[in-house]
């Protein structure tokens, strides 16, 4: 079986639990490199995908999370939420099924000091089902010692997860547009509220959500002189640049393949 990163193999489940209104699940992943935040894995359940003709054919695209090392492996936990056939099948998945994998895919977060030479810190903004990737890039910066600040927001309770599981050991400024949560509107009024009492230089922002929450977080940072990345999203096909499925255009002409150019880019 091969190793290479574009190479698919047969990973198996080893767990898969309720989060809130989402669900997490684990892989062991016996011979892949260990990914980036920011990452994602093309997924396909080994059963009941494509079989007696009925829809999910193609494998879906879900952001790293969190990974874990053990077993000769590196252990993958990835957060679903299920909108349609494809994420529906991905969160029925029980221990012992296996599921091909193809990744890990796409570029990863840059450090704050490569977005602007002044940021030492960062602040992770996420919505819904996009705080994701965050968790891991959490993970990581934490390692590394550079101070993070998380804001997440929600719509409401059933679209909502994640939290115990992917954020646990870290404070968590809280948004909810229903109030069931933390401060009742959007988290980009939290973000708003926190740059403008902070030195713009001193932090880079890192998003990940819905496409409007993302332009808003753009927008916000651009005013502000503040450094920012998107983790975006777009319909993929193949994952690895071959499709042309998940072009986008790009702000000066042209248009990117989000899987190979993306899915993180520069805000603006
Ligand atoms: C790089 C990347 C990372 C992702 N990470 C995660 C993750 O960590 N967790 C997670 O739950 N989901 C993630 N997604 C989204 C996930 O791939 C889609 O929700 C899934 O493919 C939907 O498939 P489906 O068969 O369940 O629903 P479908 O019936 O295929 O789609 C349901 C609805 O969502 C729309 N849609 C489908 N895919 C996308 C997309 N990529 N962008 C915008 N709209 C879409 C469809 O037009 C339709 O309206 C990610 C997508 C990308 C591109
Ligand atoms: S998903 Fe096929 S080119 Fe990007």
């Amino acid at each position: 079986m091969s190793t290479t990163p574009f190479g698919r193999r047969l990973c198996p489940v080893t767990e898969s639990r309720a989060s809130g209104g989402y669900r997490v699940f684990s892989l062991h992943d016996a011979e892949g490199p260990e990914p980036l935040p920011g990452q994602f894995y093309m997924l396909a359940a080994e059963r009941r995908w494509g079989e007696g003709g009925a829809r999910p054919f193609l494998p879906r695209a879900l952001s790293v999370a969190d990974v874990g090392n053990g077993g000769g492996g590196v252990r993958l936990d990835f957060l679903v939420e299920g909108v349609g056939p494809g994420s529906d099948r991905l969160c029925e998945l029980a221990p012992g099924e296996n599921v091909w994998v193809n990744g890990p895919l796409g570029n990863g977060f840059s450090a704050p000091g490569d977005l602007a030479p002044g940021a030492a810190g960062a602040i992770l903004v996420g919505g819904g089902i996009g705080i994701a990737p965050l968790a891991l890039l959490r993970r990581r910066f934490a390692d590394r010692g550079v101070p993070v600040r998380v804001l997440l927001g929600f719509r409401d309770a059933a679209h909502s997860g994640g939290l115990d599981d992917l954020f646990a050991c870290c404070e968590v400024g809280l948004a909810s547009e229903d109030g069931h949560a933390g401060h009742r509107g959007y988290v980009t009024e939290l973000l708003a509220a926190m740059l403008d009492g902070d030195d713009a230089a001193s932090a880079a922002v890192y998003s990940c959500g819905p496409p409007a929450m993302l332009d808003a977080v753009a927008a916000l940072c651009a005013e502000r002189g503040v450094a920012c990345e998107l983790a975006m999203e777009a319909p993929m096909a193949c994952g690895y640049g071959a499709c042309f499925g998940c072009a986008v255009p790009k702000p000066d002409g042209g248009y990117m393949r989000l899987c190979v150019d993306g899915p993180v880019v520069r805000g603006g």
